[in-house]
């Protein structure tokens, strides 16, 4: 607590260079700073409480004092254990008025190297907005905020928790070790949180995939909006800025040379094309692994050869998991690649790399290289290097994606709250896409930064294209 805040980060007199960092990357996000001009006067999200989890790094500074220049009141945490810039989550907590010993910004509950105890104890801060008030809405990244509010309020309609079970990951006995605790000291707190929710916006796939799951067994509890899933998100960030991160990732960590070794990309959706073109673009010979026939046909278009994880186990310099899914390298597999190989991850969970099974190997060895870099050395003397312990090492390594690609990503953020929390009767209890002339808004408010000349159809040519000259442009079932 320091004036009247609340908050836990790492060093709060860092603030002053995540406040210059994000003055560089203000200019970088012009569509946010752009919505923040629109929506000034109206103010759209006053009276909003956003409980925010999604990276706490310096673009995600610049997203919070949006949401708060709109209105809003915030409390924030990191979704990932490694990804917050400590100097972020400073400038955030201090805020563009304060100072460190009067912060004047948002409760930030996040640092660089949590325990996952710290994890959920910091994402259960997130709720309390004094005097007895909830969050009225939620910023998610990965789903780890709904799932804990859904679980919270089923296990006290309930009136308890079940035991974890012998096979649970680790996160979800500790998840339901959190849920056990508050459900002793307060049996009907998730309860009322639900009742105040307007809804949540979901920044990435594997989140709305776990929404979609929740609203297919009857269970979601109130409206979301998928924003992962706006053209101006996935086609972007998932590509163009793991292009960016991702060799970023692997050079911070190790500085090893790309070109000529053999990467291995494990899944060719949005984010494993991103990965692909940046291994490519420094020269290394890359293969891919999928299991859906529409994403191998298109790698093998692209050139690259669609083989199984088997095939190369033994040749690959670079292995790169991008799946979302679970069980993608194993234990085995591991202890079969050559000395040094790089083993990596930049899917949203760490169930890609087994790691519980790595460490169980007898007499492996495990060796920190530096942070987020370890070596596991084998009994018979090979080793492999894994980086940031099986999670997402762009984030973990380096700092993520660069800010104007993650300004495609916020805008439709801001957007997504200003629409569910200022139109609810718009948005049932389901999983919603945002309507494709925002889609198209948020494209059109990064293009003058970057020179570009868009043609304007003529009232013949709309007519004779069937659409008007003003959007949406293409059909909803277009795929681009
Ligand atoms: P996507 O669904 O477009 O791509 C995943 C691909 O993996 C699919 O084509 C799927 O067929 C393939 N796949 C699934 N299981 C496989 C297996 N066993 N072997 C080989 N391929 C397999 O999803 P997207 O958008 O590319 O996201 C992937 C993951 O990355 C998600 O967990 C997402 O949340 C995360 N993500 C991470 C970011 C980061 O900064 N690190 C940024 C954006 C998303």
């Amino acid at each position: 607590h320091r004036n009247g805040l609340d908050f836990a980060v790492a060093d709060l007199s860092l603030a002053r260079a995540g406040r210059h960092q994000m003055r560089l990357a203000e200019h970088e996000m012009p569509g946010l700073m752009a919505v923040r001009r629109e929506f000034a006067a109206a103010q759209p999200l006053r009276g909003a409480r956003i409980a925010g989890s999604l990276h706490m790094t310096i673009q995600t500074a610049v997203l919070i004092e949006t949401l708060v220049a709109l209105g809003a009141e915030v409390r924030w945490v990191s979704c990932n254990i490694f990804s917050t810039q400590d100097e972020a989550a400073a400038a955030a907590v201090v805020g563009p008025t304060g100072t460190v010993d009067r912060p004047a910004g948002v409760p930030v509950f996040a640092w660089k190297g949590e325990t996952l105890e710290d994890y959920w104890w910091c994402t259960t801060q997130l709720f309390d907005f004094g005097d007895s008030r909830g969050p009225n809405m939620i910023v998610d990244d990965g789903g780890d905020v709904t799932q804990l509010v859904h679980l919270g309020a089923e296990y006290e309609a309930a009136g308890a928790v079940p035991a974890p079970a012998d096979g649970d990951h680790p996160e979800h006995r500790l998840l339901l070790q959190t849920l056990r605790a508050g459900l002793d000291a307060d049996s009907k707190r998730f309860t009322r949180i639900v009742a105040q929710l307007r809804g949540v916006t979901e920044e990435t796939t594997i989140g709305v995939t776990r929404l979609y799951r929740l609203a297919r067994e009857g269970r979601l509890l109130f409206p979301a909006i998928n924003v992962n899933d706006a053209v101006t998100k996935s086609k972007f960030d998932n590509k163009y800025g793991i292009r960016h991160s991702l060799a970023d990732g692997l050079n911070r960590a190790t500085d090893v040379m790309m070109g000529g070794k053999l990467a291995v990309v494990c899944g060719y959706g949005d984010v494993g094309k991103g990965a692909v073109e940046a291994l490519r673009g420094q020269g290394a010979r890359v293969v891919v692994t999928e299991i859906d026939p529409i994403c191998a046909l298109q790698a093998a278009m692209e050139g690259l050869q669609v083989v199984r994880l088997d095939d190369v186990v033994a040749t690959g310099d670079i292995f790169i998991t991008t799946t979302g899914g679970t069980d993608i390298i194993t234990a085995e597999q591991m202890a079969g690649m050559k000395h040094n190989a790089i083993v990596g991850n930049v899917g949203h969970f760490d169930d890609e790399i087994d790691m519980a099974g790595l460490g169980r190997i007898p007499g492996i060895v495990r060796v920190e290289i530096k942070p987020q870099v370890h070596e596991w050395r084998f009994p018979d003397g090979h080793a492999v290097i894994v980086l940031s312990e099986g999670r997402l090492f762009n984030l973990g390594n380096a700092t993520g994606h660069p800010s104007f690609v993650m300004s495609t990503s916020f805008t439709n953020q801001v957007i997504a709250q200003i629409e569910l929390f200022t139109r609810p009767e718009a948005y049932d209890r389901r999983v919603h896409v945002l309507p494709k002339h925002l889609d198209e808004k948020v494209a059109r408010l990064h293009l003058d930064a970057l020179g570009v000349r868009l043609t304007t159809l003529t009232d013949r040519q709309a007519d004779y294209l069937g659409i008007d000259a003003e959007g949406p442009y293409k059909p909803d079932h277009y795929r681009y």
